[in-house]
C-alpha cells in the first residue's frame, strides 16, 4: 500500500517537527498537522519564521522549503482525518491530575478523544500510528474503540514512538539511531507496518528500521526514557557525594564513561532533568508495574524521580545555605529558565522547583533566558499555586537583556546550558553585583579558574566550593 496523504493529530513539540521532516523527505506525500489549538496553528502558519510555536534549530528552512508544497497546517481535524490513509495521534499524555492513578498514571483523555474522532469521521480504510508516548497495551484501548464504529471500515494500528530529543529535534529526526514500528503480526498487520517502513524508507536505512510487535514498542519507549533518565539521576547521585569528597563529577564522568560498556553520554552532572518526558514517563512506568503488583520494580524505577527531586530541593537550599542562612529580600540571578539548551520549552524545568523554593524564602529572582518569553514563566510558577498571581509578580522579575538582570545581585544560578552563558563579560557581571559575589552553577558550564580569577565564590554542582 502506498501512503500518498498523512494527517498528524497534534501540531506540538513532536508533531510539527516530525511531519516537517517527513514532507520534506517525501514530497510525493501530503502531510496535513491538524489541531484544536487555533493560535497553535496560525503560528505554524505565520510568514515570520521566527513566529513558529516551537524553537527548534534548523526547523524553519525545513517548514520554508515543505509548507504549503506538501505541507499544511490546519484547525480542520475532520477533513484532514477523512483524506488521509495513515494518521498518526501526536497529542499529549501528560500526567493525570485526577481521580485513579492521579499524579502517576498518562492521562489518555486526548487520544481516546482522538480515537472516537476518528472512528466518527473515518469512511475508508485507515492505518492509525500512535506517535504520543503511551502506556504498554493502549493500542487495544484505541482499537476496541475503533473496531465498534459499526461503518465497516478496517482499522490497523500501529505503534511508532517518538525518540527526538528536544534541542536536537532536527538533526535527531534526520538520522535517527533507529526508528521503532510495532503491529500486528496478522497478513494486515505487516501490510500496514510495510507501509510506515516504506515512508521512513525514503530517508533512513532498512537497516536502522526496527519492527517489533506493538507491546514491545509500546513498552520500548517507556524504557528508553526510563534508562536515559536513571543515567542522570546516578550522575547526580554521585555528584553530592563529590562534593563531599573533593571528587569532581566531570572527571568521574569522563572516567567511566570512556568504559565502553558504560559510554560517555548523559552523564552531565546537573541540577536535576526536566522536560515533558522522564518524569512523566517513569511515573507511568511506575504506575504500570504497580497495577500488576510489581512493587519492586515499581520502588526500583521512583527511585529516579525522589533522587531528581532531591538533587532540585538541595541546589536551592545550598544556596540559601551558603548565602549567610537567608535569601529574604536578596536578588538572585537566573540564567535559563528552559529544561535544557536550545529549546523554549519549559515543561518540568528544574529552574520552576528552585525558584519556587528560593521565593518561599522571600528572595527576589531575576530571570534572563534567550528563548523563553515572560509571559511563560509566570504561568509556570502561577501552576504551582503556591503564592498569588500578583505575589510571584512582585518577587520575581523576567528581563530581557542578561546584564540587566545580573545587576546588584547577590547571585547567579546557572539553570540552563545555553553556550552563551559562557561568553558573557563576566569581568563585567563582577563589577555589577554585590560582594561576595556568588555563582551557582547548577549545569557545570562556566570555567571555574576565570571565574575565581575574578573574585566570585563559584559553586559548581558535583564539585562544591573550591
Ligand atoms: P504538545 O503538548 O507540545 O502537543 C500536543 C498537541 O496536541 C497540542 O498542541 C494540543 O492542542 C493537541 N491536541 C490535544 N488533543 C487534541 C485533539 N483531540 N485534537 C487535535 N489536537 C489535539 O506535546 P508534545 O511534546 O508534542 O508530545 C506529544 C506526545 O509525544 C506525548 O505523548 C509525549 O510524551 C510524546 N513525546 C514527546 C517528546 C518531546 O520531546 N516533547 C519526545 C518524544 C515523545
Ligand atoms: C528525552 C529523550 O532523550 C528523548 O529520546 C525522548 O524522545 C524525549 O525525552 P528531552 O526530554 O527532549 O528528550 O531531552 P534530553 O536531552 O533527554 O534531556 C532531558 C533532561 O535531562 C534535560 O533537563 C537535560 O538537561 C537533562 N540531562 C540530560 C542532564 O541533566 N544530564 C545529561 O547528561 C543529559
Amino acid at each position: 500500500m502506498k501512503i500518498k496523504n498523512i494527517c498528524c493529530i497534534g501540531a506540538g513539540y513532536v508533531g510539527g517537527p516530525t511531519m516537517a521532516v517527513i514532507a520534506q523527505k517525501c514530497p510525493h506525500i501530503k502531510v496535513t498537522v491538524v489541531d484544536i489549538n487555533e493560535a497553535r496553528i496560525a503560528a505554524w502558519n505565520d510568514k515570520d519564521l521566527s513566529k513558529l510555536p516551537v524553537f527548534e534549530p534548523g526547523l524553519d528552512d525545513i517548514v520554508k522549503g515543505a509548507r504549503d508544497r506538501n505541507l499544511f497546517f490546519s484547525t480542520d481535524v475532520d477533513k484532514a482525518i477523512d483524506e488521509a490513509e495513515m494518521i498518526f495521534i501526536s497529542v499529549n499524555t501528560p500526567t493525570k491530575t485526577y481521580g485513579k492513578g492521579k499524579g502517576m498514571a498518562a492521562d489518555l483523555k486526548y487520544i481516546e478523544l482522538c480515537a472516537r474522532q476518528i472512528a466518527r469521521v473515518s469512511k475508508t480504510d485507515k492505518i492509525v500510528v500512535e506517535k504520543s508516548t503511551l502506556p504498554v497495551r493502549t493500542a487495544s484501548a484505541i482499537k476496541s474503540i475503533l473496531d465498534n464504529t459499526g461503518n465497516h471500515v478496517q482499522f490497523q494500528i500501529l505503534s511508532n514512538p517518538e525518540f527526538l530529543a528536544e534541542g536536537t529535534a532536527v538533526p535527531d529526526l534526520l538520522n535517527p539511531d533507529r526508528v521503532l514500528i510495532g503491529g500486528d503480526t496478522t497478513p494486515e498487520g505487516t501490510k500496514a507496518v510495510n507501509a510506515l517502513v516504506e515512508v521512513y524508507e525514503n530517508w533512513v536505512p532498512k537497516a536502522q528500521i526496527l519492527t517489533t510487535n506493538v507491546w514491545s514498542s509500546e513498552l520500548s519507549k517507556l524504557t528508553a526514557n526510563a534508562f536515559l533518565a536513571q543515567r542522570v539521576s546516578s550522575i547526580n547521585a554521585m555528584s553530592e557525594l563529590c562534593e563531599k569528597t573533593g571528587a569532581d563529577v566531570d572527571e568521574v564522568a569522563k572516567a567511566i564513561g570512556m568504559d565502553s560498556r558504560i559510554g560517555s553520554k548523559f552523564l552531565k552532572a546537573s541540577v536535576g532533568f526536566g522536560g515533558s518526558c522522564f518524569q512523566k514517563d517513569i511515573l507511568n512506568l511506575v504506575y504500570i508495574a504497580k497495577s500488576y503488583g510489581l512493587n519492586k520494580v515499581a520502588d526500583y524505577w521512583e527511585q529516579v524521580i525522589i533522587m531528581n527531586d532531591h538533587q532540585k530541593q538541595r541546589f536551592s537550599d545550598n544556596i540559601v545555605n551558603t548565602l549567610y542562612n537567608t535569601v529574604s529580600g536578596k536578588k538572585i540571578t537566573f540564567l535559563g529558565w528552559a529544561f535544557k539548551k536550545d529549546t523554549n520549552d519549559t515543561r518540568e524545568s528544574a529552574a520552576i522547583k528552585v525558584a519556587d523554593n528560593l521565593l518561599s524564602e522571600q528572595a527576589n529572582i531575576s530571570v534572563f533566558d534567550p528563548k523563553v518569553v515572560g509571559e511563560r514563566v509566570y504561568a509556570d510558577l502561577d501552576y504551582l499555586k503556591t503564592r498569588t498571581t500578583e505575589e510571584n509578580r512582585r518577587l520575581l522579575n523576567v528581563c530581557k537583556d542578561p546584564y540587566q538582570a545580573c545587576n546588584e545581585s547577590h547571585a547567579i544560578a546557572v539553570l540552563t546550558e545555553w553556550d552563551e552563558f559562557v561568553d558573557y563579560d563576566w569581568e563585567n557581571i563582577y563589577k555589577s553585583m554585590k560582594k561576595p559575589a556568588f555563582v551557582f552553577d547548577g549545569r557545570g558550564i562556566l570555567n571555574q579558574k576565570t571565574l575565581e580569577k575574578i573574585g566570585f565564590v563559584y559553586y559548581k554542582i558535583g564539585s562544591g566550593i573550591d
